[in-house]
């Protein structure tokens, strides 16, 4: 029997119900679906529209459906074409007649947009605790490395020799936005549309501030027509997952540069490699490929939903069903690439000497002799143009860099000492800079800045942070 069997005879066309089943894939929403009912039949109850026992027998039908659900035993009927759906007839079956009151005063609008918000504040705070844990292994994997260093690039040419901590500081930074970003979303989605009923609100005495407090969101709808139509939380969601996606392909890139022969900077743990079918010798880099090829997906999960709204008319269409594939497949895929990154980049074995080896070509100090001009007095368009000679004439004549800084009337003996190897990299100080005291300040910094965001993401997505200062959530 379908829920509108009094409007509409006899019953729906297959084909219709094959194109807009949504229980496929919208009973991942089946927990937070039965934590909103849980809380509309306690408002219910407020109202006076339910009477004790009737919130009684509806919250126990509720945990009897939870747990039929957590033990794979809750049997879905060939009706069920979506997972409100599903729990209803299934709590009208334990409930018996009361169970017909539970949709009172609700919209499967109103009840799928609080849906999604529960589902998207847990998701995002898993998310953004996978992603401090990530960020954990850079740290550690930062102190441990101490003074090594490797040339930094620009256009992928080496530019200067920078501390490999604070190179995969780098990628720690790009995170702490990310987190940032869900934080911010976290706060945006904290708002309850249970109330708003199908496009209007209701006649009937119902109060959306307590069933929004009740499912620990800070406040209400304000508009009722927005708040079956506003999918923002998802889309910006979508976006945030997107962009940190962008980040974990592009360490996932630099996994795969750096263990290539050419490079050698990184072995791959065996764990964390693959092999090849036919060629005996290969170890692959797969999981970094992975994490760059995900980041099309998820942008194209963006793309998707935003596509979906666009010239969407006010207020809840059934277009808007297509907002939850995108936002599962990029949950659950960001989820799987930062546990995997987490593993890689914890156990990768660095090249250290390699590093060094190819931050010690003399050229890379370049700068350096400049600057020492310029700490002379020469202007430095003028002293650049010096040493961009010698670096030429060196190529050009065959001669090592360091007999034609010694000879050089401005330079000399004392500055070719720049020249030696891991001296450049000493001489980066200034705060935020790729050099051994800017890099332990900046190491300091960014354990305080994860001690704080372990925090704030507890707060936003509601869960406690647990004795060890990790976030409780999933
Ligand atoms: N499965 C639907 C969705 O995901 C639930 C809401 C259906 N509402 C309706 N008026 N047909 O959006």
């Amino acid at each position: 029997m379908t829920l509108w069997h009094g409007r509409l005879g006899g019953g729906t066309a297959p084909e219709v119900m094959a194109f807009s089943v949504s229980l496929p894939f919208d009973r991942a929403l089946a927990a937070v679906d039965l934590e909103g009912s849980r809380a509309h039949v306690r408002g219910l109850g407020r109202a006076g529209i339910l009477t004790d026992d009737e919130v009684a027998t509806l919250v126990t039908a509720i945990a009897r459906v939870e747990q039929e659900l957590a033990e794979g035993s809750f049997a879905f009927a060939p009706d069920d074409e979506d997972i409100h759906t599903a729990v209803e007839r299934r709590v009208t079956e334990i409930a018996g007649d009361v169970g017909a009151k539970l949709h009172t005063g609700r919209s499967r609008n109103d009840q799928v947009a609080t849906d999604l918000r529960l589902y998207a504040r847990g998701a995002l705070g898993e998310i953004a605790s996978a992603v401090i844990v990530l960020q954990e292994v850079l740290l550690n994997r930062a102190k441990e490395v101490g003074d090594a260093y490797l040339p930094g690039y620009t256009h992928l040419q080496r530019a200067q020799p920078v501390l490999l901590a604070h190179h995969l500081l780098a990628h720690g930074h790009a995170l702490a936005r990310d987190v940032d970003r869900l934080v911010s979303t976290l706060a945006r989605l904290d708002v309850s549309p249970l109330g708003a009923g199908a496009l209007a609100g209701s006649s009937l005495p119902l109060d959306p501030d307590a069933v929004a407090a009740d499912l620990g969101f800070s406040s209400r709808f304000e508009n009722s027509l927005d708040a079956v139509s506003d999918r923002d939380f998802a889309a910006e969601a979508l976006f945030d997952l997107a962009l940190l996606g962008v980040h974990l392909s592009r360490m996932g890139e630099e996994v795969v540069l750096w263990s290539t022969d050419e490079f050698g900077f990184a072995r791959l743990d065996d764990a964390y490699a693959t092999g090849s079918s036919m060629l005996p010798q290969k170890k692959n880099p797969d999981v970094g490929e992975l994490a760059r090829g995900k980041a099309g997906r998820l942008i194209g999960n963006l793309t998707s939903l935003l596509v979906t709204l666009k010239g969407l008319p006010l207020s809840y269409n059934r277009d808007l069903q297509e907002d939850k594939e995108p936002l599962f497949d990029s949950v659950e895929q960001v989820r799987l690439a930062l546990a995997a990154l987490a593993g890689l980049y914890a156990t990768m074995t660095f090249d250290t000497h390699r590093m060094q080896d190819a931050a010690d070509g003399p050229s890379v100090a370049a700068v350096d002799l400049a600057e020492w001009l310029v700490e002379r007095g020469m202007p430095f368009r003028q002293a650049h143009g010096v040493v961009g000679g010698l670096v030429r004439d060196a190529l050009e004549r065959h001669v090592p860099l360091a007999e034609l800084v010694a000879a050089h009337p401005s330079l000399g003996e004392e500055a070719v000492s720049l020249l030696e190897p891991g001296v450049a990299v000493t001489r980066r100080t200034t705060p935020g800079g790729a050099g051994p005291a800017s890099v332990a300040a900046q190491l300091e910094r960014f354990v305080h800045r994860l001690e704080a965001d372990r925090v704030r993401i507890a707060d936003a997505a509601r869960v406690p942070v647990t004795e060890d200062g990790d976030v409780a959530v999933g």
